[in-house]
Formats: structure tokens, C-alpha cells, sequence
């Protein structure tokens, strides 16, 4: 090594290192590196680099404020995946500050192929699937981000027709988008089988908060994949400055270094909407051949099966001695009864024994032990089976949390707030905690020392203070039910 700069290892979020990994690859070409404060400036005030050249979002470096304090220019950054696997070095050449987050800025070059990801070999780098296509025909590249329904197919069909184009379906596997990466993977193969001809090819490329920024740097990276031109779906962009009205096919124009509207709009309005078939699916009718082919509506019932099916966490809220636990156990037991469901039993006080044992009720303490049910639900959920959850959970934010976690691990989740008042959870006093709340022998105690933030998101709010045990699992039993989560036959 030339320069004697120090070498700092970091794993950053998931959006940046998925940005490493097309920079690497070259899939982000023009770009080398992270974006410095002139160039990410800049492309944040007129979508173009400070040299002018067009370029959609700020690709920047997140780092910790004490990362960004020990670096300096001329260091070098391990930027490393999940495993540690070191994917990318950035030689430093700034470090910067914009809006109270540091950046780390410079050239990035490839370390170790990445390893981590599901479908790892369908990840070509732009020379490679370059090369696969021999250049023999234009390229159509499609975003392969929705299931392949047939009005899609045949979009795709058109477009490439009209141009003699062969197809590339572009899969996003950032994690970050309505289906997991594998299945998306997945209808793309199905796509492939029914367009005859076209070429799978993933791509780590992360979703910005900005649709029309998504749609400028899918171009960019259609563009570092070989494509002439890319079938967008996006419907009016809402935005004048981006040429890009379709939907339909958008080619680029290398004399003007430019993508513009090619061929006819294509009509996607589908006789069956995105609700629509989320209702069939969740319902567990069968999606209709003429709309689906079967290949993609067997992946779409894998991916969301019937609601009767699918993972669930039942998350009770409410002070201690409201009645939360004997609600749960008493829907944990009417499920088992029942015989249709599997069920994880995660109630307040069993958790603090096992699973957060040696945990207190400070703050940080409280949120470690939700996270850590959420955890756990959140994974009996990825496997089809029903949470049931029972804590004080006094933090909306940590709650919502949870619910984060379980919803990106494919399951429903409901929130039901045990609603008893302080009152009278403290008349009934149970364990005598309030009591030693009151006398300051127990401190932080909720409800008397300590906050409980009251639920606005509930799917169900139940005065366990007043209606009895049996009335309030009606309750719960008949909300699951119509909400679809029980089957009625149940
Ligand atoms: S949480 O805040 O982290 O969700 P959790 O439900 O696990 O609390 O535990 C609450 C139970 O711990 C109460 O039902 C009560 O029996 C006991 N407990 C002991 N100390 C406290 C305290 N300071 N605040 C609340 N509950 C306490």
C-alpha cells in the first residue's frame, strides 16, 4: 500500500451497502465511489453531478459520528456485508456532515465478491450479463419488482416486438420492496417461461423514498446492464423537469445522453387491481387463469397464503394486573383447542424468567425485552404460526417496532390494548405492586412512576377493568374471525 492511511472496518445499513455493490460493480457507472458534499449538493439541488453530468440521488456513505471523528482523508474503509465479508474498500477523500449525519466519501473498489443474499449466482455484474448478450439484438430491460400477471406479460411482449428487443428482467434484491427478494426472483423465472425468451439477472438496487428518483436510477442501472430501453410502469411521474411520461417503453438516446419515451404508451390499467388480488389472496380464492398464469399465482399463494394460514402475532398491551395475561392465556388455550393453528405463548412475566432473564425496568431494559418477543414472533410468524404476546409494552414506538418486524417477516399483526384503568388495576392489586409502588419500595413502576403511552394504532381496545374474561376473548375471537385470521369453520 502506497499511503500509510489507517484501515476502518464497517458494516453499514442495508441501503448503503446494497449501494456499495452496484458502485463495485460498476452498475452505478458513471459513478466510482461515494458522493462527497459538492457532488451530493448538487444532484440533491439539480439531479446532476457537479460536473453536470445527470445523476438522480445522493449515493452517500452513513457513518456513526465516532467512525466519522476517527477517519481521516486518505483512509481507507472496509466496508464489510452481514457476515463481515469485506465488499468494497473506499479510500477516503472526505469526510462530511450534512443535515446531522456523517458521510464518508471517495472511491470504492471491490474486495471479496459478496456472499450473502438469497439467489447469490443469479447476481450478474453489468459485464457479465454485457456479455451473456452478445450484442446481437437491442436490449429491453423491465423492472421484475410486481408479479408477472398476463396484462404485464403481454406489456413486456409489445414492447419488445416492436423494437426486435430481447428482454431483461431486472429482479431488485435489496429486501426493500412489496415481496421478498426470493420470490421475486421466483415470478421472474415464471416470466421468463412465459415471455419464451429473456434473461434473469438480480440486481442488489435499493428503493430511495422518491419514486421518480427510483425511476431515473433504474434507467442508470438498465443503462450499466446493456438495456436500449426499460418498460417502466411508473404512471405520470408528477414531475416536469423528468422527461419520462410513460408508462411504456423509454429508450435511451446516446447522442443526447438521455432517456426518452419510445413507442406507444402501453395501457396498464389491469382489469384486476393490486387490492383485488391481494383480497383473493388473503381470502385463499384462486387467482383467475386469464389474469394470472399459474406458475406466478402457485408463487403468490407461497408468498401470501390465505389469512387462516398465515402468521399472526396477537400483541396484548396494558398496565400490570389489567387483565392482559389471563386474556392471552385464555386465547392461547381457545386456539390450541381448536386444532387449525400452532401457538407461541409469550406472556410478561414467563418471558422475564426465561428469555430476559436478568433484565430490569429502565427504559432500555423494557425495550431489549420487547424487541426480544418481537423477535421471537416474528419468527414463529415466518413460519405460519400465532404469536401470542402478553407484556406491559409501555413504549408506542417499541410497540410499533415489533409490529415492523413481524409485518416484514410475512405475518399480520394485531394489537390489542388491555384497557383497564390505572383505577382499577390498582384496586384489584394483585401482586401488591402497587402498593410497594406507592410506598417507594418499588421505583420506575407503570402507571405510578413510570410512563405508559397509551395505544392510537389498537386494532382492538378492550376494558378489561370491567368486561369480563370471557366476554372480552368473544371479543378477540370474533375480531380474528372477521378480520379473516380464524377461519369461521373454526
Ligand atoms: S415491560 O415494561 O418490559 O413490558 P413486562 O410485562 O415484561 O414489562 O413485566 C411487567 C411485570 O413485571 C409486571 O406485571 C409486574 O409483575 C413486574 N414488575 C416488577 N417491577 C416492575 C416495574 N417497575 N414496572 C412494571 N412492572 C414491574
Amino acid at each position: 500500500m502506497s499511503d500509510a492511511g489507517t484501515t476502518h472496518r464497517f458494516a453499514p445499513a442495508p441501503r448503503a451497502l446494497a449501494d456499495a455493490e452496484l458502485l463495485v460493480t460498476h452498475a452505478f457507472a458513471p459513478l466510482d465511489g461515494f458522493l462527497g458534499s459538492a457532488d451530493a449538493g448538487s444532484v440533491r439541488a439539480r439531479r446532476r453531478l457537479a460536473d453536470g453530468r445527470g445523476w438522480p440521488v445522493p449515493v452517500t456513505l452513513d457513518v456513526p459520528a465516532d467512525l466519522a471523528d476517527a477517519v481521516r482523508t486518505g483512509d481507507e474503509v472496509l466496508v464489510e456485508d452481514p457476515e463481515g465479508t469485506p465488499i468494497a474498500a473506499v479510500r477516503v477523500a472526505e469526510v462530511w456532515e450534512y443535515a446531522g449525519t456523517h458521510h464518508v466519501a471517495g472511491p470504492a473498489v471491490p474486495r471479496r465478491r459478496p456472499a450473502f443474499g438469497v439467489f447469490r449466482r443469479q447476481h450478474l455484474t453489468p459485464d457479465q450479463a454485457r456479455r451473456s448478450f452478445r450484442g446481437d439484438r437491442p436490449v429491453l430491460a423491465v423492472l421484475a419488482d410486481a408479479p408477472p400477471h398476463r396484462d404485464r406479460l403481454a406489456a413486456v411482449r409489445l414492447a419488445a416486438a416492436a423494437r426486435d428487443a430481447r428482454v431483461l428482467l431486472l429482479v431488485p434484491t435489496a429486501g426493500d420492496r412489496e415481496l421478498p427478494p426470493e420470490s421475486l426472483v421466483r415470478l421472474a423465472f415464471a416470466a421468463r417461461d412465459q415471455l419464451g425468451d429473456a434473461t434473469v439477472v438480480a440486481v442488489r438496487l435499493a428503493r430511495r423514498d422518491d419514486p421518480v428518483a427510483d425511476l431515473l436510477l433504474t434507467t442508470h442501472v438498465a443503462r450499466a446492464y446493456g438495456a436500449d430501453a426499460l418498460l417502466t410502469a411508473q404512471r405520470d411521474p408528477g414531475d416536469a423537469a423528468v422527461p419520462l411520461v410513460a408508462p411504456g417503453p423509454v429508450g435511451y438516446d446516446p447522442a443526447t445522453d438521455a432517456w426518452r419515451p419510445v413507442g406507444d404508451a402501453v395501457d396498464l390499467r389491469a382489469p384486476l387491481d393490486d387490492v383485488a388480488v391481494r383480497e383473493l389472496l388473503d381470502a385463499g380464492e384462486p387467482l383467475p387463469e386469464w389474469f394470472t398464469p399459474p406458475a406466478v399465482a402457485a408463487e403468490l399463494r407461497h408468498v401470501r397464503p390465505p389469512l387462516a394460514r398465515r402468521g399472526l402475532t396477537v400483541f396484548f398491551t396494558g398496565l400490570s394486573g389489567s387483565g392482559k395475561s389471563t386474556l392471552a392465556r385464555a386465547l392461547r388455550d381457545a386456539l390450541v383447542e381448536r386444532a387449525d393453528r400452532t401457538v407461541t405463548f409469550l406472556d410478561g412475566d414467563v418471558v422475564r424468567r426465561m428469555l430476559s432473564a436478568g433484565l430490569g425496568f429502565s427504559r432500555e431494559d423494557r425495550d431489549r425485552n420487547i424487541l426480544r418477543i418481537g423477535y421471537v414472533a416474528a419468527e414463529a410468524c415466518r413460519h405460519g404460526g400465532v404469536a401470542i404476546c402478553a407484556p406491559i409494552a409501555p413504549y408506542a414506538a417499541t410497540r410499533a417496532e415489533v409490529r415492523r418486524m413481524v409485518t416484514e417477516a410475512g405475518g399480520g399483526f394485531v394489537l390489542v390494548h388491555a384497557a383497564a384503568s390505572l383505577e382499577a388495576c390498582e384496586a384489584r392489586d394483585r401482586k401488591g405492586l402497587y402498593a410497594k409502588a406507592r410506598a417507594g419500595l418499588i421505583t420506575e413502576f407503570t402507571g405510578i412512576s413510570d410512563p405508559y403511552e397509551e395505544p392510537t394504532d389498537a386494532e382492538l381496545t378492550i376494558d378489561t377493568g370491567t368486561v369480563p374474561v370471557r366476554e372480552a376473548l368473544r371479543e378477540v375471537l370474533a375480531h380474528l374471525t372477521k378480520a379473516g385470521w380464524l377461519s369461521a369453520a373454526g
